[in-house]
């Protein structure tokens, strides 16, 4: 039973943060001088069960949903995960399922992952320069602790993708040298202009790199071609290497070129929230729905409604929300 928004959208990606917590504190999404102990962290019993998570990632595949990604903070952070990825295996139908992670818990968890039905993870590697990187992720962690957990998944089979966050000023010169590691790696490695997510990144529009200016630095080293996109909806723009046609590498154009038209995601706070947006002001509340006892019926009736009358484009409209929007922070609503 599919179900679309107010401009005909359908809902078919699930994004599933399953913690808060992270260890990292990179500058644009947790810095390390909010995101410290004494930070308002979701507390234990407020969060999903994993059997919770589960039951409502049913629903939603039961309504067009076709693709599950798991979130956080950083998912490997939440105990149990692999148990969590084989109940999401064993939903009926066929589905996507995907994590997002930092990559540096992966080696304990890559084969354990693969074994219980995980397809694909996307990490994400800032800069090849330790001191770079140390300063980015805001732990002091280096480049090869992830890169550990891009060879952990290649080794046990998984999709690998690698996701960077480019900021002008702050790690531009990292373009060259991270699309040489995934050239020689053969993975997928897509630039993701810097957003305005949350409200305690100090975004700037200076501090972005439009995607126009990556691929001409790239295409004068690397020259590039674009290449069609995979699926309606997706969120990179896809170019392929001329000297090496089977090798992708794309930019995530959220600011200078808003994919908003097409966007089928919602997004599942660990504490039981759906939003339709990344960028929504407020939530709609799952999780008191489950746990006072309504039926399968009853949740996909809200859910409907919920998606029915979303009308989000957020990143289109940006310029002219101004800065007065109050939004979820991305580690908690995920990303
Ligand atoms: P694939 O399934 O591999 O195509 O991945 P994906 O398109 O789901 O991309 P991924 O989860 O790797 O997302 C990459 C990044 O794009 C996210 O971490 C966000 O930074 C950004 N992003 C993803 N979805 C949205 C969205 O709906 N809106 C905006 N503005 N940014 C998004
Ligand atoms: N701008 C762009 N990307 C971001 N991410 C987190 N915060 C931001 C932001 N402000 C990215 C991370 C990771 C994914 C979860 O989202 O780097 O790749
Ligand atoms: Fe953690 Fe990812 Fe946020 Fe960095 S971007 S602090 S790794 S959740
Ligand atoms: Fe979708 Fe909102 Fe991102 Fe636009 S800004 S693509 S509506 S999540």
């Amino acid at each position: 039973m599919p179900i679309s928004d107010t401009f005909s959208r359908p809902l078919r990606d699930l994004r599933i943060s399953v913690t808060d917590r992270c260890n990292f504190r990179c500058r644009y999404c947790m810095p390390a001088e909010i995101f410290g102990d004494d930070y308002d962290y979701l507390p234990k019993e407020g969060i999903l069960t994993l059997e919770e998570i589960a039951k409502l990632a049913g629903i939603f595949c039961g309504l067009g949903v076709e693709k599950l990604r798991l979130t956080g903070g950083e998912p490997l952070l939440r105990r149990g995960l692999p148990d969590l990825v084989s109940m999401l295996a064993d939903i009926p139908g066929e589905h996507d399922i995907a994590m997002t992670t930092n990559g540096t818990i992966l080696p304990r968890y890559a084969k354990k992952l693969m074994a219980a039905g995980l397809h694909r993870v996307t990490i994400s590697l800032d800069a090849m320069d330790p001191q770079v990187f140390a300063r980015m992720n805001g732990v002091g962690a280096s480049p090869d602790r992830v890169i550990e957990g891009v060879d952990a998944a290649l080794e046990y089979g998984l999709g690998v993708k690698i996701n960077s966050v480019i900021q002008k000023g702050v790690n531009e010169d990292q373009i060259l040298p991270l699309a040489a590691l995934a050239r020689d790696r053969g993975v997928t490695l897509r630039f993701i202009e810097f957003m305005d997510t949350g409200n305690t990144n100090g975004w700037k529009l200076d501090h972005v790199v439009p995607y126009t200016e990556m691929v001409q630095d790239l295409h004068q080293h690397f020259p590039l071609e674009p290449i069609d996109p995979n699926y309606l909806g997706e969120t990179a723009r896809r170019f392929r290497y001329k000297d090496f046609p089977d090798q992708e590498i794309g930019f995530i154009t959220s600011v200078s070129r808003p994919f908003c038209s097409d966007c089928n995601r919602v997004r599942l706070s660990a504490d039981g929230h759906i939003f339709t947006c990344l960028f929504a002001s407020h939530g709609h509340d799952l999780k008191s729905a489950l746990r006072d006892g309504a039926s399968d019926t009853q949740m996909v009736d809200l859910i409907r409604r919920v998606w029915s009358a979303r009308d989000d484009r957020y990143s289109e409209l940006r310029s002219e929300i101004g800065g007065t929007h109050v939004k979820p922070e991305m580690s908690y609503i995920g990303g």
